[in-house]
């Protein structure tokens, strides 16, 4: 053997002794919406073009991804339920009550979703997994097929983390500084803003875990045994949290080694598509550039309120920019010349358009990571759920501006437009753009390399903090803290009581001599 084979045999055998050999990999994905699949499904894809045998147990099947569909479905989960403006609850009591609405997106999943069919075969086929994807969101009661396969598991999020998640991972969550989910502050708060979020952090916490995580376990053990462990049990051996995040959006905050941030996942496999020749058209023959307006998927714009629409045609009439608008009725009345209303667009490849110069949303977060990704700057209105906090978030790097949508007039509609469309703030979004680009490696290629880790590593335990499991007390070191304050109280009685004691001492030694003198004196 010469050298040069030498070598190639060499690089053969590292080759192939880095790699994982091919692992079979569950993906658990029981919410219906379809925006949350669209952060896991691209992962799953990849994971299968990378030669795993890859099976996806969801609302969402996808035949052409060449990985197993195994597909729930249900009546009332429709594939993209749309809701109407007037559904959504505005200001801090609805937002502190969004709790439940989340969990009762849950409900029937638990209920029969456990039930049906795909499950009871995955349990009946005895198929073992090396590996177990399953969604952070608004339920825990999946963990009873986790526990039942026995594979390691691993928690991905398509938004940033809900509150109840980063105990079990002894992630820091400190509502000083991070926003809870629901609450929409960025990160730096007041006093008000930190009673609020803290306020919310410890009831979204006890309400899961006392209200939430009891009924999933019932749901649970209906479907898997009654011997089945608590699910928080089976929760605290999970290996790793994969979240759809990225610290120059939603805010530098600190990660122990088993978070894993992919912000801009769903986008690392799009390439940007020639948009339809009427929108491209209607782009390209705008001197002045494109607004482009969308609420999202769930949102349906002809719900939108009539005063407010009237708001908005009448700032837009004001502007010499064209607005592309996603509105789901085939006319608009009294729709200015400079507003082209469609029913569905590519949104990517619109943003992207170097004529696009500003984008009007909701603060869903593919919505936003996408106007990042683009730089395009956003006028944000967000409703529920994650987009608050996405939108101050925005705001608070540069990329956008959040505008009240109830309180929305058509002065604070123009000025919020005037400011994002000025060249000094589209800087700033192209800086933004820079930022959320600028990485060691790509975010897919990081989810990945860490899913075949865990696997490499037998679950990767030694990833975990110390912190996880322990007692809420020793966590804020409440017992430290009270044993040195008795430590502290019992130094400073004792060097009160010592000092008294001496200065008495001394004071009857003086009345003494005092005494004596005076005695001295009169003799
Ligand atoms: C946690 O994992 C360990 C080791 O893999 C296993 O023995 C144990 O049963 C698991 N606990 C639960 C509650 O699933
Ligand atoms: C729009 O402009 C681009 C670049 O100038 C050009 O390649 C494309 O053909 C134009 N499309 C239409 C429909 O005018």
């Amino acid at each position: 053997m010469n050298t040069i084979q030498l070598m190639i045999l060499t690089f053969l055998v590292l080759m192939t002794s880095a790699r994982v050999s091919s692992l079979r990999i569950l993906g658990i994905f029981t919410h219906f919406g379809k925006s949350h699949f669209d952060v896991f499904q691209p992962i799953m894809q990849e994971l299968s073009e990378r030669g795993h045998d890859v099976t996806v147990l969801s609302y969402h099947p996808q035949p052409a991804a060449g990985y197993k569909d195994l597909v729930l479905e249900s009546d009332i989960y429709t594939g993209n339920s749309l809701l109407a403006f007037d559904m959504l609850m505005p200001g801090y009591p609805g937002q502190f009550l969004e709790v439940f609405l989340v969990h009762e997106l849950a409900r029937e999943g638990c209920e029969f979703g456990l039930k049906s069919q795909p499950v009871r075969e995955l349990l009946k086929s005895k198929k073992k997994f090396d590996l177990i994807i399953i969604e952070a969101f608004n339920t825990d009661c999946y963990l009873g097929l986790v526990h039942r396969l026995k594979a390691p598991f691993i928690h991905i999020s398509s938004s940033t983390s809900l509150p109840w998640f980063t105990s079990r991972f002894g992630q820091p969550d400190n509502p000083a500084y991070i926003s809870n989910l629901f609450m929409g502050f960025s990160d730096k708060l007041g006093f008000g803003a930190r009673v609020i979020n803290t306020m919310d952090h410890i009831w979204t916490n006890l309400l899961y875990q006392y209200y939430i995580t009891p009924r999933d376990y019932e749901f649970a053990k209906a479907a898997f045994g009654n011997d089945l462990p608590r699910l928080e049990d089976i929760a605290m051996n999970v290996s790793l949290y994969i979240i759809n995040e990225h610290f120059t959006i939603q805010r530098s905050k600190p990660t122990v080694p088993a978070v894993i941030n992919v912000g801009g996942v769903h986008l690392a496999k799009k390439v940007i598509k020639k948009l339809p020749k009427n929108i491209e058209k209607w782009i390209n023959e705008s001197k002045d550039g494109v607004i482009y307006f969308s609420m999202g998927s769930m949102i349906k714009g002809h719900t939108f309120p009539e005063e407010k629409r009237k708001i908005f045609l009448k700032a837009f009439g004001r502007l010499k920019q064209r607005v592309l608008w996603k509105w789901e009725n085939e006319t608009m009345p009294d729709k200015p010349d400079n507003v082209m209303i469609q029913k569905w667009m590519p949104q990517y490849d619109i943003l992207c358009h170097p004529n696009v110069k500003a984008f009007i949303a909701h603060g869903g977060l593919l919505g936003t990571t996408e106007a990042v990704h683009c730089g395009v700057p956003v006028v944000v209105m967000p409703q529920f759920g994650d987009q608050h906090t996405n939108a101050r978030a925005l705001e608070a790097g540069g990329g956008g501006v959040v505008l009240n949508f109830r309180e929305a007039d058509e002065e604070m509609v123009y000025n919020a437009l005037k400011t994002v469309l000025d060249p000094e703030f589209n800087k700033k979004a192209k800086e933004l753009s820079a930022r959320f680009r600028d990485r060691p490696m790509s975010p897919m290629d990081t989810a990945i390399y860490w899913i075949e880790y865990v696997a490499r590593h037998k679950g990767a335990h030694h990833m975990r903090t110390a912190a996880v499991g322990m007692p809420l007390y020793q966590y804020l070191l409440l017992d430290v803290f009270g044993f040195l304050a008795v430590c502290t109280l019992s130094i400073l009685f004792i060097g009160i009581y010592v000092t008294k004691l001496f200065f008495r001492l001394v004071m009857s030694m003086f009345s003494k001599s005092d005494k004596k003198q005076k005695k001295l004196k009169k003799n």
